[in-house]
């Protein structure tokens, strides 16, 4: 494959911005008082420390490093072997740009999307990366800062006129992001999608250049919900997500069938808490029913006419407001039950299922990636963090939480943890299944852990729910991305395939790693010439025969 730029094979740190810019946050206290039936303290903190100072350790780790080039595409060093079935793209996604100008991001999750895509055929592998092309990445190019509200970044209102002008465009949507930096996620018709939490962040892209297509148009009467889930369900037939409602506080539920860019109504959930809905990155589905979540972080909405952070940015925390989880049939809309579940908080929930009790009584399991009712996670994120405090013990605690709701009418739902989080590192997210088990009685869960000590999931697990132990890989240094789950074709077994995660080296190198899912051992490295920044999510989509 020829590349559009010559091959780079010299030092990977030119290849980068390098940035030891900070931005100082203030010091923020809060005073959080749980309800309900919470078996663990809620004890939501904040991390943020008042005159905190970067401190560079001087790695060469470019998993916090924005690239310097838009894009680049070229053959790939494979080391190691490469399963023979193993023919198709794997495209990931994340925020791979964070400096503009003299600007830099304050936070991991305000970076410019930048795809990568590694293709493998017949035991060979060629790669590519590419910034997308959203406005906000070109207006912030354009004017070297940026132009429209970020996760962490709200251009400040000047004068009057402006305020109004941020008002009438919370109204049109004109001021919120469309930097498409979370997902990417192959249609059922062939098309691939990427997206983060505003709907004007719905992009087509080619997956093979990697060329920005064009927004994808919404052609419904929805145009009015701005907030969708990051984490729509995709599957061949149906494109099925969640729009928070900001203004009536609920959560639409939605459904597109494939090759068709209308969404209709499912049903909708009320929030019972509030004043504004629960933050809502991802949900569940089972084969039945569609999950809403309801946390105690919510939107805020004196941040957004204000255009300033509230405590955690766009959310405030509010348990005493309540946690909730919902539970709509997905084929008449109804909601079939509402239950209060004590305080959490969860970014990814991992999959959902029906099962029946000893009793008899029908419940739901949820499983998802919980931060023990806490939302300081969204500090440990702060760019000149993840820089400099590499060798402290910083990162917050997560477990896989495990939801059971149950469907006779009762009010309220349990919350526990589903093995013992020692066996992860007591750090978990960003994990992937086995989509044939999507909605299904699963066993088997991929996600970054931790080993200790650490300030960001330095390891790969793979969660066997049955025996409640985990297998891990860990490399001194490196940053993994999301270990992205890849079925070998016409496989029976749960865990028959591999597991790609896209890793960066503290030498600055980038490479993905290609795990045997059985067994865990390390099969495969295919080097890219350089280092990648980290990434959020991932996709596979599997070579034409
Ligand atoms: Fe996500």
């Amino acid at each position: 494959m020829a590349a559009h730029i010559p091959t780079l094979c010299t030092a990977p740190s030119s290849f980068f911005l390098s940035s030891n810019r900070s931005r100082q946050t203030n010091n923020l206290s809060l005073a959080a008082k749980a309800r309900g039936n919470s078996a663990r303290p809620v004890n939501a903190t904040t991390t943020r420390v008042k005159d905190e100072v970067a401190e560079d350790r001087g790695t060469n780790l470019s998993a916090w490093t924005s690239v310097r080039q838009e894009r680049w595409e070229g053959d790939l060093d494979v080391e190691g072997y490469l399963p023979a079935w193993l023919n198709g793209t794997h495209l990931r996604n994340g925020p791979g740009l964070w400096d503009v100008g003299d600007h830099a991001s304050h936070h991991l999750f305000d970076g410019y999307a930048t795809l990568v895509r590694i293709t493998f055929r017949q035991g060979r592998a060629t790669g590519a990366h590419r910034q997308i092309e959203s406005e906000a990445y070109t207006y912030a190019k354009a004017k070297g800062r940026p132009v429209l509200r970020e996760f962490s970044q709200c251009p400040k209102p000047g004068n009057l006129l402006d305020r109004v002008r941020n008002v009438v465009g919370l109204v049109s949507g004109s001021v919120l992001t469309d930097n498409p930096n979370s997902a990417v996620l192959p249609l059922g018709d062939g098309r691939v999608m990427c997206l983060t939490e505003t709907t004007k962040s719905s992009v087509l892209i080619d997956p093979e250049t990697l060329d920005t297509v064009g927004k994808f148009k919404y052609e419904d009467r929805l145009g009015g919900m701005m907030i969708q889930s990051a984490h729509p369900i995709v599957t061949e037939s149906e494109f099925l997500t969640v729009l928070p409602d900001l203004t009536r506080p609920g959560h639409l539920v939605v459904t597109m069938a494939a090759g068709s860019n209308e969404r209709k109504v499912v049903g909708r959930v009320n929030c019972r808490g509030g004043p504004t809905p629960g933050w809502l990155h991802s949900f569940a589905v089972t084969e039945k029913y569609v999950v809403v979540p309801e946390m105690p972080l919510r939107y805020s909405t004196s941040s957004l006419i204000k255009s300033e952070p509230a405590p955690f940015y766009a959310f405030d925390w509010l348990p005493a407001s309540g946690s909730y989880m919902h539970v709509m049939c997905r084929s008449t809309g109804k909601t079939v039950a509402s239950v209060e579940v004590p305080p959490f908080m969860a970014i990814h929930f991992i999959n959902a299922y029906e099962e029946t009790r000893e009793d008899g009584q029908a419940v739901i399991v949820v499983d998802c990636c919980e931060h023990y009712g806490d939302p300081a996670i969204f500090e440990t994120l702060v760019l000149h963090r993840l820089r400099s405090f590499r060798d402290k013990d910083v990162l917050p605690d997560a477990r896989i939480g495990r939801f059971k709701i149950p469907l006779d009418g009762s009010p309220f739902g349990e919350l526990t943890t589903a093995l013992d989080p020692e066996q992860h590192g007591r750090g978990m997210d960003m994990c992937s299944i086995n989509q044939a088990y999507l909605g299904k009685k699963y066993r088997y869960v991929y996600a970054c852990g931790a080993r200790r000590p650490c300030n960001f999931p330095n390891m790969i697990t793979k969660i066997d729910l049955a025996e409640k132990t985990a297998k891990n890989w860990h490399e001194e240094g490196s940053v993994p991305s999301e270990p992205f789950f890849v079925a070998k074709p016409g496989a029976t077994d749960e865990d028959d395939g591999v597991v790609i995660s896209i890793v960066s080296t503290i030498n600055g190198d980038g490479y993905a790693l290609v795990l045997d899912a059985r067994t865990f051992e390390d099969i495969a490295r295919v080097r890219f010439p350089y280092g990648l920044p980290y990434g959020f999510h991932g996709c596979w989509i599997p070579e034409k025969i």
